[in-house]
């Protein structure tokens, strides 16, 4: 039989080791956890619900503001988003990315000229998002268009730049 000072002493090793145990569990799972599962690549939902399509007017652009989830590694961020969305008469849908493809400005839809105008550098684009004037060096970027249910789904925004619009 032990001596009660070598017991209690091997009582008190074996607690350290436990706390030590039970410290470095605290602080390597996430760590490993961190190493092991890189964080997703920036990303945003791909495909966002923006409304039924009934109520949009047929034939005049009609701004659609929208919620979306954005990912930026194990950030999650709920960001307000808009769009132009015009409902032709074929039923069809287009819906252009709200910023100016010169410098990125909100434009209007200008109802007495019936075209779109940048109010920065006075760009104007006509109803298919190509530049009627100013310094605009494109055509208005989309958003990806589907319908589902009578719902408007928007996906991501395709640049002009590579030939979508
Ligand atoms: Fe729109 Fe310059 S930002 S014309």
């Amino acid at each position: 039989m032990q001596p009660p000072d070598e017991e209690r002493r091997n009582f008190c090793v074996a607690c350290i080791y436990a706390l030590w145990g039970a410290i470095t569990a605290a602080l390597g799972v996430p760590a490993a956890a961190y190493l092991l599962a890189p964080p997703r690549a920036r990303q945003e939902s791909d495909w966002v619900e923006a409304g039924e399509v009934a109520r949009l007017p047929v034939g005049v652009p009609e701004e659609v503001v929208f919620r979306r989830i954005r990912r930026d590694g194990w950030r999650v961020v709920s960001e307000k988003a808009s769009a132009w969305v015009i409902r032709r008469h074929d039923g069809s849908l287009t819906a252009f990315a709200p910023q100016c493809t010169h410098l990125g400005c909100a434009y209007q839809w200008d109802e007495h000229k019936q075209n779109f105008l940048c109010p920065c550098h006075a760009s104007t684009f006509d109803l298919e998002g190509n530049v009627l004037s100013g310094p605009a060096p494109r055509a208005l970027d989309r958003y990806a268009v589907r319908l589902e249910g009578g719902k408007l789904l928007l996906g991501p925004v395709r640049s002009s730049r590579s030939g979508a619009a």
